[in-house]
């Protein structure tokens, strides 16, 4: 490291005495007394720093530097029962890397200003503690899946065809070509599974969908799972088992970040399998007793999803949607040819759909009759098609939104919060 400094939380009261470094960010400032307090922000937390007039420069520089300014500090441990930490620290030296007249950011900022200055937003401990439990959720994805035997694939961003609808598909040129941005890696995935069995991946998926609603995002980080002789039963399993890891592991290393936003931890420590199983018929007939206008056959949006998620205080599945509201690849259910054997992760208190996963269509020519009743040719599909014709065997998957698991974990009210620089129809800048 180029300078030799310690982390504001390692900071500890039984460190009294000693004299210490720490870089950081001037998170408040005030002045009592001929004392300049100035709390320092780095990536682990804040610490209290006090310069008083014999500190001389230091005490000078500590009175003119600005809000957000970058600074280094030495001075000495004091153990401070009062302080957050326990302690804080006796400023004897202030260098300042670069000094900030005004920081943009005030307490009163719109949630649209704030968005608009994205870059100096992730300044904030609140937006550090959002992005360390979205790395740790992923830490504890990679742990599971690692003891359970997936192996990680890369799948292509660049494509030629749909595989959530032509609607929301991003068009580009590729030299004379059209092609595509990826909307789910989940046809490659179905290409690996016949020299790995399980496999997974964590692309960024793009959907040209210009509906402003708090879960959608036009670009958002997909976690997606096929696996070769697991049927939908099968699949529900592994989806709960990872989602009760993740969860239980965050809750285990980030609670303190959790709970910037969450009070309540109830719904994420009911996470232990099974999740209760809704049939969609099921799931209709709570909706029409409570009063909403749906019938058999229609999909669910987010306003109905949430109606249902007031029945749970955990996650649950939806499972045995009618064929015709779903993708062209989820295998139809021998028993019931109107359904595909599909299921969706709903999350509890109103978040709805976070899992889209299915049992796939294995037969070949069911799955051309699907593809041409989606109005859509076969000929693009060939690469596919063929998976049908050389080894086939039945597999499922499924795809996890980062984002949505985020903002429910953290009760964000908005996924655009469970992202670095969120891309919206109306955002893609900064
Ligand atoms: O339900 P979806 O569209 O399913 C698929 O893409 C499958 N091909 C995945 C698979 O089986 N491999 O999307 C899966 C998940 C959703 O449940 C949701 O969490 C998330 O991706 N998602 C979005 N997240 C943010 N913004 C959007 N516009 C999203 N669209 C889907």
């Amino acid at each position: 490291m180029m300078i030799d400094k310690i982390y504001c939380a390692d900071v500890k009261p039984d460190m009294e005495g000693q004299r210490v470094k720490l870089a950081g960010w001037v998170y408040r400032k005030r002045e009592v007394g001929g004392k300049v307090f100035i709390v320092l922000r780095d990536s682990s937390g804040i610490i209290q720093t006090i310069f008083k007039k014999d500190s001389g420069d230091a005490y000078k520089l500590a009175k003119k530097v600005g809000i957000e300014s970058s600074v280094i500090i030495e001075g000495t441990v004091k153990a401070d029962p009062r302080a957050p930490t326990g302690a804080e620290i006796q400023g004897e030296k202030l260098e300042v890397v670069q000094d900030v007249e005004f920081f943009p950011i005030t307490k009163d900022a719109s949630p649209e200003f704030l968005l608009d200055v994205r870059h100096l937003h992730l300044h904030s401990p609140k937006v550090a503690a959002v992005m360390k439990v979205k790395a740790t959720m992923m830490q504890a994805a990679r742990e599971w899946l690692l003891q359970d035997g997936w192996y990680e694939v890369f799948p292509p961003i660049l494509v030629t065809g749909a595989v959530e609808g032509g609607s929301t598909l991003f068009k580009l040129k590729y030299f004379d070509r059209d092609a595509y941005l990826s909307q789910s890696a989940q046809l490659y995935l179905e290409a690996a599974i016949f020299g790995l069995e399980k496999v997974w991946s964590l692309t960024p998926s793009f959907r040209a969908e210009k509906s402003r609603t708090r879960r959608h995002l036009t670009e958002y980080w997909h976690l997606e799972l096929e696996g070769a002789w697991m049927d939908l039963w099968d699949i529900l399993k592994v989806e709960e088992e990872l989602i009760s890891y993740m969860v239980q592991r965050t809750l285990e290393l980030r609670q303190k970040e959790i709970e910037t936003f969450r009070k309540d931890l109830t719904t994420l420590k009911n996470t232990e399998p099974p999740f209760p199983r809704v049939s969609y018929d099921e799931a209709i007939d709570i909706l029409q007793s409570k009063g909403v206008q749906i019938e058999w056959g229609e999909d669910m949006g987010a306003d109905e999803e949430r109606v249902l998620t007031e029945e749970f205080d955990r996650p649950f599945f939806v499972y045995g949607y009618p064929k015709h509201i779903k993708a062209f690849y989820m295998k139809e259910d021998p028993e019931d040819p109107r359904k595909a054997l599909a299921a969706d992760l709903l999350a509890p208190e109103g978040y709805g759909e976070i899992i889209g996963g299915s049992q796939r269509e294995d037969d070949y020519d069911k799955l051309v009759q699907r593809i041409i009743e989606e109005g859509m040719d076969p000929k693009n599909y060939e690469w596919y098609l063929d998976l049908r014709k050389y080894g086939s065997v039945p597999h499922s998957g499924f795809g996890l939104g980062l984002e949505r698991l985020v903002a429910w974990v953290m009760k964000l009210d908005h996924v655009r919060w469970a992202t670095l620089f969120p891309r919206t129809p109306s955002r893609l800048y900064p």
